[in-house]
């Protein structure tokens, strides 16, 4: 099994193992940074795009939206779920885009995908491009020095008679700059139970780190990981939101 299965022969369940997350409030919340931080365009780019859940909220709040992803099964369904919307298949540590755009986005510590610092850094240099003057990029992110390698979080969801049950943790050793997402998804049937394990291979920097990277790019901003509201980063959560405005 390889270790992307969520994204590839699994993407048909990963919309239930994100029926949880509220992502009309996500993209109204950048939506609300990118009024305050922005240019007033519209051009949307959304990186790691998945199954396409915020480029839907995007386009109702008036933006055009391209997605860009790595994976064609992620993608498919996006293009079934945006039809108003064009993707792209292909890697955001170095993406080319003939456009440019007014708002890049990364959701769901997608950016961590970049895997080491180096892909990190040209991650960062391709949204920088791929912006207008004044135009912000806009991610989440989990400081490595806060994992806390005992924590799970835990989803069941029935569907077709199935019962399906995601779990997800963060694993960092404490050194260096790797981190994994670790995924237990189950399936079970009145006969059977399916189980299958992923472990993703992520890039981890604490917030100064990150900060540094951006610096020479972006006036950096952030954000306390609440959607409901927007506040100061108070310099101490593990988790934040970077509205970083291009230079
Ligand atoms: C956690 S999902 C997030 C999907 C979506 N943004 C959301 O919030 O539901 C991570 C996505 O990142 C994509 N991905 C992983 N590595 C990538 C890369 N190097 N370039 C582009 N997409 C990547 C995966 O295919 C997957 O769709």
């Amino acid at each position: 099994m390889p270790h992307n299965a969520l994204y590839t022969d699994l993407s048909g369940y990963y919309d239930l193992m994100c029926a949880d997350i509220n992502y009309q409030s996500q993209s109204d919340n950048i939506h609300r940074l990118h009024q305050i931080f922005g240019n007033g365009g519209t051009k949307h780019l959304d990186l790691a795009c998945g199954t396409g859940p915020h480029i839907h909220h995007f386009i109702k709040a008036g933006y055009q939206c391209h997605g860009l992803d790595i994976n064609q099964p992620m993608l498919d369904i996006a293009n079934q779920r945006c039809p108003e919307a064009t993707f792209e298949q292909g890697n955001m540590c170095a993406f080319k885009t003939e456009q440019q755009y007014d708002l890049v986005t990364c959701f769901l510590y997608s950016i961590h995908y970049c895997g080491d610092i180096e892909n990190l850094i040209s991650c960062i240099e391709s949204a920088h491009k791929a912006l207008k003057t004044g135009g912000i990029l806009c991610f989440n992110s989990v400081d490595k020095s806060h994992i806390n390698n005992t924590l799970t979080a835990k989803h069941s969801v029935l569907h077709d008679n199935n019962e399906f049950s995601f779990c997800s943790s963060w694993f960092y050793s404490g050194e260096g700059e790797k981190q994994t997402l670790r995924l237990n998804i189950e399936k079970k049937t009145t006969e059977t139970t399916h189980k299958w394990t992923d472990e993703h291979p992520m890039v981890a920097l604490n917030f100064v780190e990150l900060r540094e990277l951006l610096a020479p790019h972006f006036d950096v901003h952030i954000f306390e990981h609440e959607y409901d509201k927007i506040m100061a980063w108070d310099k101490m959560s593990g988790n934040a939101i970077f509205v970083c405005v291009k230079k």
